[in-house]
């Protein structure tokens, strides 16, 4: 009975998968059974997928995890991996196909409210956030960090944004030393709120992305953001925006002299693109918890299912090509027990009273330098830990789950 009501309840804290690519633009799919490496764009329509290592990965067991590139380090640092710890960042060293734990001070109790809540920021290495309704912005220096971990990285306070937080899911990203964010609520259609992270500043003014050719104005609606990265590793000067009504899709672009905001002549792209939209082909799975990730020309979906969808040739000279359209890999990572990616398998997991314990086991000794608990090899540790992945629910219907995991655990 507490098996049948853990396996029906999980499903809404459900871990997710993310996607990502190396600094030469190779894509990896993580989150499911196997993390993999699937090649350059042109194997994508017949991937022949890649294992990666297991020791030290995070246990995928965050509901708003978020994958971010450290381009200049050809690393990728895992957000919210893991839902019992959100104060570790998991450093995955494309190079080394290695992971490290990456400890942080000061930690906020959470890290966001949506899988585009957060930024890395291209040139130093600090992930900005705004946490909650009506909280702060606050920044994680990664600034000594490369592709392993390496001390401690600190927490802290930057500012209140200029804007309301109330009720909004975060929707973040950057492009040229500003963090955008959209779908603010009473925003005009078009335009943005800007945090200029140079001067640690939020502009008190909106700023238009008038879009160019035909198509309208991004709504001002939350959804999924992300940068592409350029190939000559600068800072990202373009990103995507999918509302998630998915009423289109978006690349908005952004460039301005760091030096001298008046000066245009040194811009990379088109003077008429600068502070632009584009319309965007829509992606395919309608999916609003999503994650996305960008090349400097490809763009690729990972859906909650596992099912990953690509763009290739989309975007060139930063410009959105006209004739490129989404397709379905062959390939869709399989979530289970190990990442305890799907609700429905951890609960059958948890039922049966050997796999969350397996899986559990896992984690904990693929991260053992940072966990006191090494061991689940007993019943109660396994209560715990499923408990403790589920603590992270603080409403009502999570105190449920949490109690239905420890009555299922305990009956077993
Ligand atoms: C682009 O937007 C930024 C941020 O609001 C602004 O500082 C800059 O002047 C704009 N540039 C142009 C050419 O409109
Ligand atoms: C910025 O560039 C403009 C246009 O070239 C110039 O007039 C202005 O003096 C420059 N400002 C600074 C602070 O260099
Ligand atoms: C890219 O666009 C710019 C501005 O329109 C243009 O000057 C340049 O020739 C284009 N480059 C290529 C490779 O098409
Ligand atoms: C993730 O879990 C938190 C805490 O249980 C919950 O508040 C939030 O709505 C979940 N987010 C998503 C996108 O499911």
């Amino acid at each position: 009975m507490a098996a049948l009501l853990l396996s029906a309840l999980l499903p809404l804290a459900a871990a997710v998968p993310c996607v990502q690519f190396d600094a030469s633009f190779n894509l990896y799919a993580f989150g499911g059974e196997n993390d993999v490496s699937l090649g350059a764009a042109s194997s994508w329509s017949s991937p022949s997928p890649t294992t990666l290592s297991t020791t030290n990965r995070p246990p995928w067991t965050g509901n708003q995890t978020q994958c971010f590139l450290s381009q200049s380090n050809n690393a990728m640092y895992v957000y919210g991996g893991d839902a019992s710890d959100l104060s570790s960042i998991y450093i995955y060293d494309f190079a080394a196909n290695s992971w490290t734990v990456q400890a942080t001070s000061g930690a906020p109790a959470t890290l966001g409210n949506s899988r585009s809540s957060a930024v890395l920021d291209h040139d130093t290495n600090v992930i900005y956030t705004i946490i909650g309704a009506g909280q702060s912005m606050y920044q994680l220096d990664l600034g000594s960090v490369t592709n392993t971990a390496s001390g401690t990285a600190a927490w802290s306070l930057v500012e209140s944004p200029s804007f309301t937080t109330t009720n909004y899911d975060v929707t973040a990203a950057l492009a040229a030393n500003h963090i955008m964010y959209f779908g603010v609520p009473d925003t005009a259609a078009g335009s943005a709120n800007v945090f200029v992270i140079h001067y640690a500043y939020f502009q008190p003014e909106v700023q238009a992305f008038p879009t160019t050719g035909s198509g309208s104005a991004f709504p001002d609606t939350v959804g999924q953001a992300v940068s592409l990265p350029t190939s000559e590793n600068s800072t990202p000067y373009q990103m995507l925006f999918v509302p998630e009504d998915f009423s289109g899709a978006y690349l908005v672009s952004h460039w301005t002299d760091l030096g001298n905001y008046s000066i245009t002549s040194d811009s990379p792209m088109d003077l008429s693109l600068i502070n632009s939209t584009q319309a965007f082909p829509t992606p395919s799975s309608k999916d609003t918890n999503a994650a996305y990730a960008c090349s400097d020309s490809a763009c690729v979906q990972v859906d909650s299912t596992g099912d990953i969808y690509y763009i290739t040739d989309a975007v060139s000279n930063y410009t959105v090509s006209s004739s490129a359209t989404w397709s379905k890999m062959s390939y869709a990572l399989t979530l289970s027990s190990s990442s305890s990616a799907t609700g429905a398998a951890s609960g059958t997991d948890a039922a049966s009273g050997t796999a969350t314990a397996t899986g559990s086991g896992s984690a904990k000794a693929g991260s053992s330098t940072t966990k006191s608990s090494t061991s689940a090899s007993g019943s109660s540790t396994a209560a715990a830990s499923a408990a403790g992945r589920l603590g992270i629910r603080t409403d009502i219907l999570g105190f449920t789950v949490g109690v239905a995991a420890l009555v299922a655990a305990t009956l077993l």
